[in-house]
């Protein structure tokens, strides 16, 4: 097997500035693709140097929501908004009024929701101006609302199918290492506990893993300990670049399956991990219950579209896995790969 490193960014389709003295918005919304619908992607709130490092992030970002909503089966493309936030004192729903505003004058290309930084309380102000957003509570029995039960389930039951891939078993009796027992990984416990498998926790909180440990027999160990864990899979749910060349080799899961996004430090990590026979589920194939609830808000879907949808996640990652089998590289390029191919203008558009 070897690497081949096609990961090249593909350049977005606009990088729209966002400048409103009066408020103090400043930032970008850049849509990266918009091939399999409108551009979806959450509003950050951040502090940056400069806008051209807001800029920056943002196409990052958008990128990784077209390939993610390709992925994921939905109708829409990948974009992203990123604010910076404003050293001093600051209207928050004035600026996002004022947000709201640029995002309807693009037509519906961007929907909006939140990010880091951002609330249900900020997006309901940009609903003051805007109809492109999602996000908000949920209002009779249809989709809305916290996205993290569905990530969660999403989670597992991309594991379950590759636990039956990499061990030829259900998850009852695997034993499951959890890092990071918030909105996601709280829920996925509560999951893998139901199905039987046997749970190591770490958390910084330390209250938020008692709680975890006492409703589900979990073992606690320190947050600096959990990757080393004596575990069958590791399911990482705290932060990004958790898995680098030192942490690998400290790893003894030999299987990766969680809701954090960019895990990897680089996609070159992947190809470690393959090389090692150690099967790594791509996090924004596993973890996109949550864009699917979000996006069902928007698109007007039933709940049980939801359901139906993060039901498949599994289906959806072994698409990849197999795709990888066959071209012989690691899933996390595969993944990408697929994305990409999703997204390719087409002759004629
Ligand atoms: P959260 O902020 O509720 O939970 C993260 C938890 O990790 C916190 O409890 C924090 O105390 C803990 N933590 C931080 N550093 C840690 C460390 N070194 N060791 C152990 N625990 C640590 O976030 P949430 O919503 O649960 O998301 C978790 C991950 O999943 C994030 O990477 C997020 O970007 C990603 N994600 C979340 C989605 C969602 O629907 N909430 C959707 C897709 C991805």
């Amino acid at each position: 097997m070897s690497y081949h490193p096609d990961t090249a960014p593909l350049p977005p389709m606009l990088v729209h500035r966002l400048e409103d003295a009066d408020t103090g918005l400043s930032g970008a919304i850049v849509i990266h693709s918009t091939r399999l619908g409108p551009a979806a992607g959450g509003c950050r709130l951040w502090t940056y140097p400069d806008l051209g490092a807001a800029i920056g992030d943002a196409t990052r970002l958008a990128e990784g929501m077209s390939y993610k909503n390709a992925l994921a089966g939905l109708p829409l493309g990948g974009g992203k908004a990123v604010l910076r936030l404003p050293a001093g004192g600051l209207d928050r729903a004035a600026m996002f009024r004022a947000f709201g505003r640029v995002v309807e004058g693009l037509g519906g290309r961007y929907v909006t929701a939140e990010d880091v930084g951002t609330s249900v309380d900020d997006m309901r102000a940009v609903a003051e101006t805007t109809r492109h957003v999602a996000g908000l509570p949920p209002q009779d029995g249809r989709p809305g609302g916290n996205p993290s039960p569905f990530t969660a389930r999403g989670v597992f039951v991309a594991m379950q199918a590759a636990a039956q891939r990499r061990f030829g078993s259900s998850l009852d009796g695997l034993t499951v290492a959890v890092q990071g027992l918030g909105n996601v990984g709280r829920a996925l416990c509560t999951l893998l506990h139901e199905a039987g498998a046997r749970l190591i926790v770490a958390e910084t909180r330390p209250d938020v893993a008692e709680a975890v440990a006492q409703r589900t027999g979990a073992l606690i160990l320190m947050p600096d300990e959990i990757v080393a864990a004596r575990a069958d899979i590791f399911a990482p749910c705290a932060l990004g670049g958790v898995l680098d060349r030192a942490s690998i080799d400290r790893l003894q899961a030999v299987m990766v399956c969680g809701g954090a996004n960019n895990v990897l430090a680089s996609p070159e990590i992947g190809q470690c991990l393959a090389e090692r026979d150690i099967l790594y589920c791509p996090d924004y194939v596993v973890n996109a219950g949550g864009i699917i609830n979000v996006a069902a808000e928007y698109l007007g879907w039933s709940q049980d579209e939801v359901d139906r949808r993060v039901g498949e996640t599994g289906r959806r990652l072994l698409r990849v896995l197999h795709h990888a089998d066959a071209e012989g590289i690691a899933p996390n390029l595969a993944a990408d790969r697929l994305a990409r191919a999703m997204i390719a203008p087409r002759v004629g558009d």
